[in-house]
């Protein structure tokens, strides 16, 4: 497995690695670092895969100097090396909203996590991140995703999931392979919640999508995400 670098926004930093087996055409996991005063990282990575996502993060920025581990939810992909982290970067501190801490980090943590409200905001000295819960969305009673303000990036976490080794950055419509994935992983949990909760995030306007497996995109982002919404609350009306 190869793991690649890749500035997404200015300084955003995309960290992916493709693992072939996982669906047809390879899937990939990506962890997002944002290089501010107190860096930022979204998505911690499998544990197996520590040693990988530690070695890229160390050669944007010495990994001790880490001060915040973010995660759309609690899944092994999104968070299963947080503890190693936290061992390798003493300042750090896993940050997430408040159901995700009583739920389950308040007892998985190395260290007691930090527990943000809704639309709270951490400074980060040159970026701004905001917690945004959407609990369910994509899965999940924990989910949040998070916006970073100055740039206009939403980490996204699993929304848009689709499979293949893409380019970091792509152009093309990005609602049709989700779908596509949707179709073959049943991975998101359909509610008549789902469609509002990502119309909300439309609402931002972002400018950057930043995708947990897949590519990322400057493209048609909240046109993306209404579309996205629509098509969940089809599929709801089915069910
Ligand atoms: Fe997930
Ligand atoms: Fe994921």
């Amino acid at each position: 497995m190869n793991t690649s670098t890749h500035e997404i926004a200015d300084r955003i930093y995309r960290i992916s690695t493709c693992v072939p087996d996982a669906a047809p055409g390879g899937f990939t996991f990506n962890q997002f670092l944002v290089d501010a005063d107190e860096p930022l990282l979204f998505h911690t990575g499998p544990r197996r895969m520590f040693p990988l996502v530690s070695a890229a993060v160390a050669r944007i920025l010495p990994l001790e100097r880490l001060r915040w581990i973010t995660f759309g939810h609690v899944e092994a992909d999104e968070c299963g090396a947080m503890n190693e982290l936290l061992a390798a970067a003493p300042l750090a501190e896993v940050a997430h909203g408040a159901t995700g801490c009583m739920v389950s980090l308040d007892d998985l943590c190395d260290r007691p996590p930090r527990k943000l409200a809704d639309g709270e905001v951490i400074d980060l000295g040159g970026r701004r991140v905001r917690h945004i819960d959407t609990p369910h969305v994509p899965h999940n009673w924990e989910a949040r995703v998070l916006f970073e303000e100055t740039t206009g990036t939403l980490f996204c976490g699993d929304l848009f999931t689709h499979a293949g080794d893409g380019p970091a950055i792509t152009d093309a419509d990005i609602v049709g392979p989700a779908l596509a994935a949707e179709e073959l992983f049943h991975a998101t949990a359909l509610s008549p919640a789902t469609g509002t909760t990502i119309r909300r995030l439309a609402a931002l306007e972002p400018r950057t999508l930043a995708l947990m497996h897949g590519s990322s995109t400057h493209t048609r982002c909240g046109e993306s995400l209404r579309t996205l919404a629509d098509a969940y609350d089809r599929m709801t009306r089915q069910l």
